[in-house]
């Protein structure tokens, strides 16, 4: 039986085994922006988890970038240095994976507390900073509002995302993804509904969609050539007057000719008021929209979790890839349980080469063991 789901795949030279894709995950847990030890244990499980490729968690392109104290970060020599140590060891310890990792802005969403401490917003008295946003528009109603950009923030902005982008390929990362989903900073300059300005990055589709192009066309330029970089976006707002499907194939028509290779296809993030219909890959449509209407290679994201609908998605044509979060937290070795189930291969490091199950003995790809 041949899989959809474990064929492989390239993005420009960099091949990827299989479909799944490790979803940025946020961990809340870096001290000053620098990776610690809990990121070591936490890569190298999902670096063992034989997905297709792993995507390193939002990480923030200043200290102001991060939405929480505790964000990863990549915009000094100490967070370059404590990331590359943990990743080596991580990397040395599992078969090899492409990793890419996901740089961010929080934009209005930043000086947040970590989730399990309530995530509200954190007052300058209290420890935390004025986040900025293109307009003074808080994201709750009852919040104070974030700094407006004047020309000059913004043009710091996209210095900011390409001095990270530069960290990466240092790093040797493999793939780079633009956060522009979610309500963060980019997604927030793409809204309507938080973009309010009335100079030449605000109003208008294309002044809205001004300072993302320039991100992605600055980073481009500073990311190697051959290595893939791609974009998440909210493919919509879920909100009457907000983002739509029909704004995002216009923004990916011009990121693919930008020299995008992938749209990561998520939604929602900018405002209450969003209404979102959550069901099983209530998200793969989108994807499915934006693949048939730009022919550009679509992650599928969302409530994906069981092998079948991951293989059906792939199969069917309505994404290339499947980026996959919560089941891979709660089963780092989904992959494994779904090659058994699909009758497909994975690699895993050779210490586990004997624990292919009865049911499926061939699900280890290059399997050799002998004793005497
Ligand atoms: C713990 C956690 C952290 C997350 N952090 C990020 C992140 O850093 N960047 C991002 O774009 N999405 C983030 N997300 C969203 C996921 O990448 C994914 O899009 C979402 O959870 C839906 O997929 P799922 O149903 O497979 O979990 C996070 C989700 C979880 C559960």
């Amino acid at each position: 039986m041949s899989s959809a789901l474990f064929s492989p795949f390239k993005l420009r030279k960099l091949a990827l085994d299989n479909r799944i894709v490790v979803s940025p995950m946020c961990q809340y847990s870096a001290v000053d922006g620098r990776a610690t030890d809990w990121h070591l244990g936490h890569w190298s499980q999902l670096l063992q988890s034989s997905a297709g490729m792993f995507t390193i968690e939002a990480t923030a392109v200043s200290a102001t970038a991060r939405i929480t104290h505790g964000c990863l970060g990549l915009y000094d020599e100490a967070c370059e240095n404590a990331l590359s140590e943990r990743l080596a060891i991580a990397r040395r310890n599992a078969p090899p994976m492409p990793v890419a990792i996901q740089l961010a802005h929080a934009g209005r969403k930043g000086s947040s507390q970590v989730p399990w401490e309530g995530g509200q917003l954190i007052p300058r008295e209290s420890g935390g900073w004025t986040p900025v946003a293109p307009s003074a528009i808080p994201q709750l109603p009852n919040e104070s509002p974030p700094t407006a950009l004047d020309a000059k923030g913004i043009g710091q902005i996209r210095d900011e995302f390409v001095a990270a982008a530069k960290r990466a390929a240092r790093l040797g990362l493999d793939a780079l993804e633009l956060h522009c989903a979610h309500g963060y900073l980019l997604h927030e300059f793409l809204s309507p509904l938080s973009n309010q300005r009335t100079d030449a990055y605000g109003g208008s589709f294309d002044n809205r969609v001004r300072l993302p192009l320039e991100v992605f066309t600055a980073v481009r330029e500073a990311w190697p050539h051959d290595k893939p970089l791609g974009v998440r976006i909210s493919a919509t707002d879920w909100v009457d007057g907000g983002w739509t499907i029909e704004d995002s194939i216009a923004l990916v028509r011009r990121l693919k000719g930008a020299g995008c290779d992938w749209i990561d296809t998520s939604s929602g993030g900018i405002s209450p008021a969003q209404k979102i219909p959550l069901g099983p890959g209530y998200q793969v449509h989108l994807a499915r929209e934006i693949r048939r209407a730009t022919s550009i290679a679509t992650m599928a994201v969302g409530l994906i979790t069981e092998a079948k609908q991951a293989e059906a998605i792939v199969a069917s044509g309505d994404a290339d890839l499947v980026a996959m979060a919560r089941a891979l937290l709660w089963n780092p070795r989904w992959p494994w349980h779904a090659a058994a189930a699909l009758g497909a291969q994975i690699r895993t490091p050779q210490q586990y080469w004997r624990s292919a199950p009865r049911e499926a003995p061939n699900a280890i790809a290059n399997a050799k063991l002998g004793m005497r």
